[in-house]
């Protein structure tokens, strides 16, 4: 059976990549993932303030509007030569360890000086970069939702100058025009586009009268948001499609290759079933395709936009047709 899939020219053995988290950041979990299946691995992000911080040893006072107080310390006082290098050092040691490719990632809104970080990103054997450009949410009431979406665009144009491996960028749902933004990022070179992040969710403790934010894992009910668009954009952009939020299950991976995904990224589950649940998704995607009689992943990606009725569906028409008896 053939598991084979090409995301943003990068040879990989399935369709199962594990996503930016901490528990990236450990070798020995990145030879479980390799050893349990997984394709490809993402580093947990650094952000562009941590890498401005460090190579100007300065964070500016807009930074410090994002990070709380306690935040801007922290990364103050940790990003005196304590980040970046041993990232990079990470980066060696992970491609030293295991065959699977490596993904860095890098959290960011706007260009500056650290996009030429990007380059020893590069140097120590990356082989790819996320960006996460949906971190920042605009928090201020006189940016205009353009301006807010070319300094993205300007991201990716300008560390795509810096480097010859493959850019993805992870976005977040909150734009007006999806597909605009989906074609811009295209436009200004992104290889990828993963869709989506999911935000930290925050709720509020009735009883100790505090703002929390324990809801840090996603649950398989929060597949259909990125599956929506994965369905949509897969017809409106020709750059591969990184599948994410809610991939729990070999469902969940089967859904969005059938929407036109051309991997699923995952992390949450790791976190609930442990990293040998790689094996189980990987075992049951095969499984799933064999009653199928699919013998490769190409039988069947996109299979379900691939005429205009299927691709209504993910749209709202589907909303519309349902409704068509308004009173009974
Ligand atoms: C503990 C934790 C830390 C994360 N850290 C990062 C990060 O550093 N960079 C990033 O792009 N995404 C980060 N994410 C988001 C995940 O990569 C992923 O986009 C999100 O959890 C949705 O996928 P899931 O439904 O499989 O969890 C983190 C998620 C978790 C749970």
């Amino acid at each position: 059976m053939d598991l084979k899939t090409d995301y943003m020219g990068l040879e990989l053995k399935n369709p199962l990549v594990v996503s930016s988290s901490p528990l990236s950041m450990n070798t020995d979990n990145l030879r479980a993932y390799e050893s349990h299946g997984a394709s490809a691995a993402v580093l947990r992000s650094l952000y562009e303030e941590q890498i401005v911080s460090e190579m100007e040893g300065k964070l500016d006072q807009e930074d410090m509007y994002f990070w709380y107080p306690e935040a801007a310390d922290h990364v103050r006082n940790i990003s005196k030569g304590q980040i970046l290098r041993p990232y990079l050092n990470y980066i060696e040691k992970a491609k030293n360890e295991v065959s699977i490719p490596i993904i860095a990632s890098i959290n960011c809104h706007r260009t500056g000086s650290w996009v030429s970080f990007a380059r020893e990103i590069e140097k120590a054997g990356a082989d790819a970069i996320e960006l996460n450009v949906s971190t920042h949410l605009p928090h201020d009431s006189t940016t205009e939702a353009r301006d807010f979406e070319k300094a993205i665009m300007d991201v990716v144009s300008e560390v795509k100058k810096q480097v010859s491996i493959p850019v993805s960028v992870k976005i977040g749902p909150y734009f007006t025009n999806i597909i605009a933004m989906a074609r811009g990022l295209e436009k200004a070179g992104a290889d990828s586009l993963v869709v989506f992040n999911r935000y930290y969710r925050p709720d509020i403790d009735i009883e100790q009268l505090e703002v929390t934010s324990e809801n840090y894992l996603s649950s398989p009910g929060e597949l259909s948001q990125s599956l929506r668009w994965v369905g949509v954009l897969s017809q409106q952009v020709k750059c591969d499609l990184a599948a994410n939020t809610g991939v729990h299950d070999y469902e969940g991976v089967v859904k969005q290759l059938l929407a036109g995904a051309t991997v699923t990224q995952f992390c949450s589950v790791l976190y609930i079933q442990g990293l040998a649940y790689i094996t189980t998704m990987l075992e049951d995607l095969k499984w799933w395709m064999k009653q199928k009689r699919f013998s490769s992943v190409e039988d069947f990606r996109g299979k379900m936009v691939d005429d205009r009725l299927n691709t209504a569906q993910f749209e709202q028409v589907h909303f519309v047709r349902k409704n068509v008896r308004m009173f009974d």
